[in-house]
């Protein structure tokens, strides 16, 4: 082979490529074969869930922006004046800024999102819209410890917002670690309004994920070229393929990348073996009862304090506070 053919190693973008490469790796030496959702969120995934969000199919968006402004008055009774925003896993502002508008006077917003992108960006957008705000983002991964701005840990108490079912991509045991680590992180008195997504009827599941344009196709494979670029890996896009069912007897989405022949693939130098049909399974959307999230909420010191959904009960807020101890 000549030296020119070999597919230049792209420089580290961040301190986080090495992460990005330790977990690739690892979720790709095991059987069955894994790669964690939160990396689907680099510039071009961020867009397609943006994308996804306006599917014809993909039902939960639209029913959390129902239900946000709905209920926006009583959810914002849930905020106390002087209150710290903190939105865990922000991504887009559009369901903040329906809670920002029914708030009263905040100490401060603070967007926390893994793409620093996205963030700078919707920073940008919202001071414009709420100059009286203070808007302080932070770029970390919301799944480990993270230091709070000083102006958000000095206000009374701090709220945390946590849309979008993002907690359906943790296992149940992480998002009871999760949830204690909100708890940790937002401190005495906090409150904390998730969006999480409802079991349903697996029709509507499966087409939500399934969507008839391919665009959660697109997002599912973009993982790959996402791992060409960063990690100077050999995956070919059309040697696999976008594998999306509803779990029954785990309440939950499976999203897969499966490999369509048996072939080796390189990934930072290292060379990876995929049987003929064999998955790299890249995402689990649980989906939860108001029961129990409310159970897995109070095993982690959290007391239900209001829950919302829309007509069809497909979609649910849920705000907790943390009490005593
Ligand atoms: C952002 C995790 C809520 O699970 O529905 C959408 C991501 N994956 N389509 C979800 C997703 C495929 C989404 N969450």
């Amino acid at each position: 082979m000549v030296a020119l053919a070999r597919t230049p190693r792209p420089q580290p973008q961040s301190a986080d490529t090495s992460a990005f490469e330790d977990d690739v790796l690892a979720g790709l030496r095991t059987t069955p074969k894994r790669v964690p959702a939160k990396y689907f969120y680099d510039g071009a995934g961020s867009q397609l869930f943006e994308r996804i969000t306006e599917l014809p199919e993909y039902y939960p968006t639209r029913c959390e922006m129902r239900i946000l402004r709905d209920h926006a008055g009583d959810i914002a009774k849930l905020i106390p004046q002087g209150a710290a925003l903190v939105e865990l896993g922000s991504g887009s502002n559009k369901k903040v800024r329906i809670v920002l508008r029914a708030a009263r006077k905040l100490a401060a917003y603070v967007p926390v999102d893994i793409c620093g992108e996205m963030l700078e960006q919707e920073a940008a957008e919202l001071r414009l819209d709420f100059p009286q705000l203070k808007v302080l983002p932070v770029r970390a991964d919301i799944t480990h410890q993270f230091e709070l701005p000083a102006q958000a840990k000095a206000a009374p108490v701090r709220v945390g917002f946590f849309p979008g079912s993002t907690i359906g991509n943790f296992e149940p045991f992480e998002a009871a670690a999760f949830l204690r680590n909100a708890a940790h992180i937002l401190g005495p008195g906090a409150t904390l309004i998730i969006g999480a997504d409802l079991i349903k009827s697996a029709d509507v599941l499966n087409a939500a994920y399934n969507d008839a344009a391919g665009v959660t196709a697109k997002f599912n494979l973009n993982l790959l070229v996402r791992i060409n670029r960063e990690l100077g890996a050999t995956f070919k896009l059309d040697t696999f393929e976008h594998h999306a069912f509803y779990n029954r007897e785990r309440h939950r989405i499976e999203m897969h990348l499966a490999s369509l022949k048996r072939q080796k693939v390189k990934v930072a130098g290292e060379t990876i073996e995929f049987r003929a049909g064999e998955t790299i399974h890249t995402e689990n959307s649980y989906k939860y009862s108001i029961a129990s999230l409310g159970a897995l909420a109070r095993g982690a010191g959290w007391q239900p304090a209001g829950v919302w959904t829309d007509a069809r009960e497909y979609f649910s807020i849920q705000a907790f506070t943390l009490t005593g101890k």
